[in-house]
């Protein structure tokens, strides 16, 4: 059966949600659950930082539904070109003012469409290999092969589920096996794909498909780095 409407309302979902997605990575708002909570979290985001620092995201860089731009603003300072690519032009904006780069490249598309005109030396992608239906994964590590130069570098961030948690992120309010339902702080309920990957998962379902890949966990989420072997 097609997704194409699901991938249509996840679009038009992170559109509208532009202006309030950060509550959420600064755990504001709804996504107050206190200070212990808030020092854990940003904890486990300073590990991926060490990560990210270790990795070394050097040379021509592509960074895939950038979003507001909380992973853009790292990337600046170490690449030699940054090119982002999202479907959300009010993300975007706001990734532009965040960053306050004139020479990061911008680029408005769907990713499930849009192809590069060149190959680039990192891809990195934070929260979006979840948004990617498991139809799709194939067809989408594929795409991030053609986007890369011989011995390019991949890293990527995403949630883990955390089965000890009680309450979900608030803005659930349903889930049907791998899509969620969503609402928005102005009541409007939208759909998106939600894939949960546990390392070893990812690690032997890249493997299948000829990717040399390693991946960690926090407690709330994975990160990892990935070339094709
Ligand atoms: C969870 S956010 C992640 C944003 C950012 N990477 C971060 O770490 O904060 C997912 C992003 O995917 C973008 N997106 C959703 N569907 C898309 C599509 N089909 N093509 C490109 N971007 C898409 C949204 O606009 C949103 O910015």
């Amino acid at each position: 059966m097609s997704d194409d409407g699901l991938l249509a309302d996840q679009r038009a979902f992170y559109r509208r949600r532009a202006p309030e997605y950060d509550e959420w990575w600064q755990r504001r708002g709804r996504y107050d659950h206190g200070p212990d909570e808030a020092r854990d979290w940003h904890a486990q985001v300073d590990q991926i930082r060490t990560a990210l620092v270790e990795f070394d995201p050097s040379g021509d860089v592509l960074e895939l539904a950038g979003g507001t731009g909380w992973w853009t603003r790292s990337l600046a300072e170490t690449a030699d070109s940054l090119t982002v690519v999202d479907a959300s032009p009010e993300a975007l904006e706001l990734n532009r003012e965040r960053v306050a780069r004139p020479e990061v490249r911008y680029l408005v598309a769907d990713l499930f469409t849009w192809r590069p005109e060149r190959a680039y030396d990192v891809v990195f992608f934070s929260f979006w290999l979840s948004h990617v239906p498991r139809a799709r994964f194939h067809t989408f590590w594929t795409f991030v092969a053609s986007c890369l130069n011989p011995g390019g570098r991949v890293f990527f961030i995403d949630n883990r589920h955390d089965p000890t948690l009680t309450r979900p992120d608030p803005y659930v309010f349903g889930e049907e096996g791998d899509v969620q339902l969503r609402q928005l702080n102005d009541g409007s309920e939208h759909r998106v794909v939600k894939v949960f990957y546990e390392p070893s998962e990812l690690a032997d379902l890249l493997s299948d498909q000829d990717w040399q890949a390693e991946v960690f966990a926090t407690r709330w989420f994975i990160y990892g780095t990935a070339h094709v072997r």
